[in-house]
């Protein structure tokens, strides 16, 4: 096999993984920033209320949350399930033997989804914000849930209370049915929409952020070491023209 078969043979084989997060509709970029605060809180509190009840983040300590500017005792108050104990890890409150029968399938743990997700259409954070703004109710699925960026998901809408229940607009019949990007909101949530939007960016953001938890640093420490090449290049080239100067 020539070099150039051989390449096509290899990018032809990496195509499966590239459509891992194959999205049904193009997905949106979460607004929010790994470095807010005041987002993360928001989003952990989301995660542990609403998520954890299926999913676990195996990889993540309650203590950890501490980075996120809360205090021990907040963490204990707000955040810890009944169960669970600061020092443990973000198990999962249901059993998975019963998650697979009630959904067929087991709720993925969450630590690195947003990482697990990523692909050409986006983060796996823009995957998730995407995902849980696009629910619709569908009587044909086991759960009475569909989703435009994952048709038939075996996950019911975990916050249709907040969101309250919508339908897509499409335009045109059939095969040539395409979403409007519109929606008609049917039963009301406890959250407005504007709030609602803030809500799911905070939670996508958390995920994002617990997928690295040290990015902050990591970018920071990127900055800084930019920097230093900078300078050191500069004092190097000068002193490289200062050493030879005299030699001609
Ligand atoms: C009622 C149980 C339940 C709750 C609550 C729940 N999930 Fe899920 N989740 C599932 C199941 C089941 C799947 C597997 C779906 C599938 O593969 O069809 C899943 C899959 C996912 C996936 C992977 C989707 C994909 O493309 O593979 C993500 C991301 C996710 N859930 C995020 C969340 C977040 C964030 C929350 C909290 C807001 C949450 N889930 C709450 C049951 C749940």
């Amino acid at each position: 096999m020539n070099f150039w078969k051989r390449l096509l043979f290899v990018l032809v084989a990496a195509l499966p993984l590239a459509a891992m997060q194959a999205s049904a509709i193009p997905l949106d970029k979460v607004p929010k920033q790994t470095t807010d605060l005041v987002s993360l809180q928001h989003g952990a509190k989301v995660f542990v209320n609403y998520c954890l009840g299926c999913h676990a983040a195996s990889f993540m300590r309650y203590t950890k949350l501490q980075e996120l500017g809360l205090s021990q005792k907040e963490i204990e108050d707000n955040l810890l399930l009944a169960t669970d104990d600061i020092g443990t890890t973000m198990t999962v409150a249901m059993d998975p033997v019963k998650a697979k029968d009630w959904f067929g399938v087991n709720p993925p743990d969450l630590s690195v989804i947003a990482r697990a997700l990523s692909g050409p259409g986006g983060s796996g954070a823009d995957y998730v914000y995407t995902l849980l703004r696009t629910y619709y109710r569908d009587p044909t699925p086991p759960t009475g849930w569909n989703n435009l960026v994952f048709p038939n998901i075996g996950m019911p809408h975990p916050l249709w209370e907040l969101q309250g229940e919508r339908e897509p607009i499409f335009a045109g019949e059939g095969d040539k049915k395409v979403f409007t990007g519109r929606w008609k909101q049917v039963t009301k949530g406890t959250l407005t929409p504007v709030e609602y939007e803030e809500t799911v960016a905070d939670l996508a953001n958390y995920l994002a952020w617990m997928a690295e938890p040290v990015q902050n640093k990591r970018i920071a420490i990127g900055v800084w070491v930019m920097i230093f090449l900078f300078l050191f290049t500069l004092i190097a080239w000068r002193l490289n023209a200062s050493y030879w100067k005299d030699v001609e």
